[in-house]
């Protein structure tokens, strides 16, 4: 499996490093460098088992091969894992449900948490359009916010900017002219991603009336945040309400590449307020910062589905073969790998 690493775009500082060079986050002595490539593992073995099912018009069934795939590859591996994010709680989710412990958990291996979205983007795949990822974030346990399945508020840039540059507590436009006065362009230059959504009414008219340009995702927030790290997307904000766990994956990615993340969730009714209290969540206006969301040594994997602007997605070539695009990273080195493999068939 070649290993490239495709330089970083600009302004570039990985989150692990201070301004004046220093390194922040410390290395984890639970995560051996090894689970790096095993990592890309799991999400490719998911991400060719959806693949499968790109354009069949069928979102459970989608789904469902991606988790058998990524349960299957992760019990191969020598660690004591506890899923913290998943597919739902234990009575709603068969498999990789949160609290499900996975690995082959040998005596004295290594107690890690896991954040994973096997397929992030079911309805992406089912109708076969872009950016569909199989997705996961690991680290030492404790270090991932158990976050309940309801909406979360976000707003995410990539790195370079001042800290301090976006806010949730204030509006969209106070956000944009900050961004935009940071990177010493007009509001109007500015360009934001968000979710195609009827709820984000207001929003994208509060951006439009400021001139901006809306890059209008159909779904995949996680590649919608990771997007703001990326110079060649030109997407400097993402801004809107998608998945909490999406929120808490979307902040182990940033983790690593660096960049700004503010969350908080946003509740529908009372049994959703209820769902985060019984995880232990009782502020439930507060806003989460990117280390309150995924702290210390985060390692975060991410393999195409479908064609995206993150990754390329699964091809099955004529002789049977399928190719792979994956990216990657670890929070303590700042690493960003992009790894693209091929496999033959099985
Ligand atoms: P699924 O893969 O679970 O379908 O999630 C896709 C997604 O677009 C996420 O990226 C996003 O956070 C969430 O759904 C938004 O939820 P909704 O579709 O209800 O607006």
């Amino acid at each position: 499996m070649p290993i490239l690493d495709k330089p970083p775009s600009l302004p570039y500082r990985p989150a692990h490093m201070r301004e004046d060079g220093n390194i922040m986050v410390k290395p984890s002595d639970v995560l051996d460098r090894v689970l790096v490539l095993e990592m890309v593992r799991v999400t490719e073995a998911a991400a060719i088992a959806a693949s499968r099912l790109v354009g069949r018009g069928n979102e459970k069934a989608a789904d469902a091969a991606a988790v058998e795939a990524m349960r299957a590859a992760l019990n191969e591996l020598d660690f004591d894992g506890t899923v913290v994010i998943g597919e739902g709680e234990r009575d709603e989710a068969p498999m990789l449900f949160i609290g499900e412990k996975v690995g082959r958990r040998r005596r004295g291996a290594p107690r890690i948490d896991i954040a994973l979205d096997p397929l992030e983007g079911t309805t992406i795949t089912a109708k076969a359009g872009p950016n569909a990822l199989a997705v996961l974030a690991i680290a030492e346990q404790g270090c991932l916010l158990n976050a309940p399945d309801v909406y979360m508020d976000k707003i995410a840039i990539g790195p370079g900017y001042p800290k301090g540059t976006i806010d949730l507590n204030r509006s969209a436009t106070d956000n944009v002219k900050a961004i935009a006065k940071a990177k010493g362009v007009k509001p109007a230059e500015i360009i934001a991603c968000v979710l195609d959504r009827p709820r984000h009414e207001k929003l994208i008219a509060e951006l439009r009336k400021l001139g901006c340009g809306i890059q209008l995702i159909p779904d995949g927030d996680v590649a919608g945040v990771i997007a703001t790290t990326d110079e060649d997307t030109t997407i400097d904000v993402y801004m809107g309400s998608g998945g909490a766990p999406e929120g808490v994956l979307a902040a182990a990615a940033l983790r690593c590449v660096g960049g700004q993340f503010q969350g908080r969730l946003t509740f529908r009714n009372e049994d959703e307020k209820n769902r985060a209290r019984k995880i232990g969540i009782e502020k439930l206006d507060r806003i989460y910062r990117l280390e309150e969301l995924a702290n210390g040594d985060v390692i975060f994997a991410a393999t195409g589905v479908t064609d995206g602007s993150l990754l390329a997605g699964v091809k099955r070539l004529k002789d049977g073969r399928m190719t792979t695009e994956s990216v990657v990273m670890r929070a303590s080195s700042g690493t960003v790998r992009w790894v693209k493999g091929e496999h033959h068939k099985a």
